[in-house]
C-alpha cells in the first residue's frame, strides 16, 4: 500500500487530517478550489507542528511530501487513502464522489467526514458504495484521536479493517459504528447539550459563559478522562449502576427537558447569543483561542499519559509501537551500536516543556537528561526487573551547559558517552542536539545503591557486565569538549571566606 492520502477540501477539518497523514509519514495530496487554501492549510499546519509531535515520547517518522492540485483527479491519481471534507452538502459530496471515482484506485479508502449523513446517503448512486464510508473526526483532528468509522452492509469486513488499521497507524482511535444512524454517536450526544444550552440562554436563565464555565470546572473535566457511564458508576456509590439508576431514572420523566424543541433562531436570540458570547471571548483572535486549546488539549492528555488512562493509555501503547525496531528499542548486550556516543533520546520538544520565551524551559533540559540517564540505565541492564530486585543509581552531582534554543515542536536526540563506569560509580557526559546543532550538554556523577540499605555498592552481574561493554567501547572515543568543568567565578576559590 503506497503512504500517499488526498484530502478534497482542506478547511477547518481537511486541514486537520492533511496535518494528521503527513506529521505520520505520509505524502499528502490536496484538491481545495479556494485560492486561501495553501495558507490556511500552512495555518492548521503550523499549530500541528508544535503541538502534536511533542504528545510522543518518541520521534515521529520524517514528514511526508505536501503538494497541491489544480484538479481532483490529478490528487486522488494513486492514493491509498481519500478524505472528502467539503461542505454539508449531500448532493455536493455526492458529485464529489462521482468524479473522483473515475479516477482514484479501487482499492482506496474513501472516508467522508461529514457530522450528519449516514454513510449510505453518501454511498448513494455511486459507482462503487463499497469503497465509501463515514470517517468522522473531531476539531483539531491533529490532536483529538476519535473518528467515528461508520459502515454499510455495502462495505466488506476487510475494507472496515483495513480502514481501522490505517487510522491506528496514524495515531487515531476508529470507533466502528457498524449501525447507521443520522449523526452517529458523538453528534447525537452534543446536540442534545447544545440544544438545552440554547434554551437556557435563551430563557435568560444562564448566560453563555455561566454554561461553559459549569461545564469547564465541573462535569467537562469527568467526561473527559471517563465519559458518561463511568462517571455515573462511581455516583452510584457502592451499589454501583443499578443504584444509580433506580436513584436518578424517575427524574428522567419529570419535564426538565426541552430536547425536541429548538429555540426559533430569531434576530434577537442571535443577537444575544453573539453578543454574550464577544463579551466572553471577543478579547482574543480565533488563533488565539486555537493555541490555547491546543496547550490546554496537550498539557491533559500528557497528565492522562502519566496516568496510563484514557486518551493518554493511546498515546503509551503508540509510544510502544514506534519504538519498536528503532535504535531506542535495542540493549547493548543484544548488540546496540557502541560505535559513539550512545542515542539515549529522540522525541520532539512537548509544548508544556516551552516558557514566556518560547523556547524549553530551563528545568525541562534537566528533564530530558533524566530521560537519557533512565535510557542509559536500562541499556546497561539497570532495568525494570533490576530495579525491582533491588539495586539502581542515585544521581549524585549534574552539570548542565545552555548552548542554544529550541522551541515546541522541534525534534531533539541525546547522545550519551560513558565517561567512567566502574564498581559503584557511573559518569555520564549527554549531549543535546537538534540535528547538528549542539543545543546543551549533561554531566553527570551517580552511585550505585542498594534500595535496602540506602547505601552505595556495586552493581550486581548484569548491570557490571553492561558497563564493561560500553567501557571498552568508550574508551576510545575522544574527551568531550566541555567535561570535567564547573562554574568557576574569577578571582574565587573555595577556600575563600565570604
Ligand atoms: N468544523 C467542524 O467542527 C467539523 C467537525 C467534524 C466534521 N466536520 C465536517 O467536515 C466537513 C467540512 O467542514 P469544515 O468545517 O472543514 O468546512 P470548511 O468550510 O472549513 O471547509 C470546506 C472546504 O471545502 C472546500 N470546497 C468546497 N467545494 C469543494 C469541492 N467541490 N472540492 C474540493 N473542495 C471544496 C472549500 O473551499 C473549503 O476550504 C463537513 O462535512 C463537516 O460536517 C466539521
Amino acid at each position: 500500500m503506497t503512504r500517499t492520502a488526498a484530502i478534497i477540501g482542506g478547511g477547518v477539518i481537511g486541514g486537520g487530517w492533511a496535518a494528521r497523514f503527513l506529521l505520520a509519514g505520509w505524502d499528502v495530496r490536496i484538491f481545495d478550489p479556494d485560492p486561501e487554501a495553501k495558507r490556511k492549510i500552512g495555518e492548521v499546519l503550523a499549530n500541528a507542528r508544535r503541538s502534536l509531535p511533542g504528545l510522543s515520547d518518541v520521534a515521529l517518522p520524517p514528514e511526508g511530501a505536501l503538494s497541491f492540485h489544480e484538479t481532483m483527479s490529478d490528487a486522488v491519481a494513486g492514493a491509498a487513502w481519500i478524505q472528502e471534507s467539503v461542505p454539508e452538502r449531500l448532493e455536493l459530496k455526492q458529485k464529489v464522489y462521482q468524479t473522483l471515482q473515475q479516477h482514484c484506485d479501487a482499492d482506496a479508502v474513501i472516508g467522508s467526514s461529514t457530522s450528519g449523513f449516514k454513510p449510505s446517503e453518501l454511498q448513494g448512486s455511486t459507482t462503487r458504495p463499497g469503497q465509501i464510508a463515514v470517517a468522522h473526526p473531531f476539531n483539531p483532528v491533529y490532536l483529538l484521536p476519535v473518528v467515528e468509522l461508520v459502515t454499510t452492509e455495502q462495505n466488506a469486513p476487510e475494507f472496515a479493517e483495513l480502514a481501522q488499521d490505517i487510522l491506528r497507524g496514524i495515531g487515531m482511535y476508529p470507533l466502528h459504528v457498524r449501525k447507521e444512524i443520522d449523526a452517529h454517536v458523538a453528534d447525537r450526544l452534543l446536540e442534545a447539550v447544545w440544544r438545552e444550552a440554547l434554551w437556557l440562554v435563551r430563557d435568560g436563565i444562564a448566560t453563555t459563559k455561566e454554561i461553559d464555565d459549569v461545564i469547564r470546572f465541573g462535569f467537562g473535566l469527568r467526561w473527559a478522562q471517563m465519559g458518561l457511564f463511568e462517571t455515573y458508576r462511581i455516583a452510584g456509590g457502592e451499589a454501583g449502576m443499578k443504584h444509580f439508576l433506580a436513584q436518578f431514572g424517575p427524574a428522567l420523566k419529570w419535564p426538565w427537558t426541552k430536547l425536541m424543541d429548538v429555540p426559533e433562531f430569531t434576530d434577537e436570540l442571535v443577537d444575544l447569543i453573539a453578543g454574550q458570547s464577544d463579551d466572553q471571548s471577543g478579547a482574543r483572535s480565533i488563533r488565539d483561542l486555537e493555541r490555547i486549546r491546543d496547550n490546554n488539549l496537550v498539557a491533559m492528555m500528557r497528565a492522562l499519559k502519566g496516568q496510563n488512562w484514557g486518551a493518554g493509555a493511546l498515546l503509551v501503547e503508540q509510544d510502544k509501537r514506534m519504538k519498536q525496531g528503532t535504535a531506542l528499542a535495542a540493549r547493548a548486550v543484544d548488540g546496540g551500536d557502541l560505535s559513539g556516543p550512545i542515542l539515549t533520546l529522540d522525541r520532539a520538544v512537548p509544548l508544556d516543556w516551552t516558557d514566556y520565551n518560547g523556547h524549553m524551559t530551563e528545568s525541562r533540559y534537566l528533564d530530558a537528561f533524566a530521560l537519557a540517564t533512565d535510557r542509559f540505565m536500562e541499556f546497561v541492564g539497570c532495568d525494570a526487573d533490576y530495579i525491582a530486585s533491588g539495586g539502581s543509581y542515585f544521581t549524585a552531582e549534574s552539570h548542565i551547559r545552555h548552548l542554544d534554543e529550541v522551541h515546541a515542536g522541534a525534534g531533539i536526540s541525546i547522545r550519551t558517552q560513558m565517561l567512567l563506569g566502574e564498581g559503584k560509580k557511573l559518569h555520564l557526559f549527554h549531549s543535546m542536539f537538534e540535528g547538528e546543532r549542539l543545543l546543551a550538554t549533561g554531566e553527570h556523577f551517580l552511585l550505585h545503591v542498594s534500595l535496602e540499605t540506602r547505601r552505595p555498592c556495586p552493581p550486581g552481574d548484569q548491570v557490571a557486565e553492561g558497563l564493561q561493554k560500553v567501557a571498552g567501547a568508550h574508551r576510545h572515543l575522544p574527551y568531550p569538549d566541555g567535561a570535567g568543568r564547573s562554574i568557576k567565578t574569577p578571582g574565587q576559590s573555595a577556600s575563600r571566606k565570604g
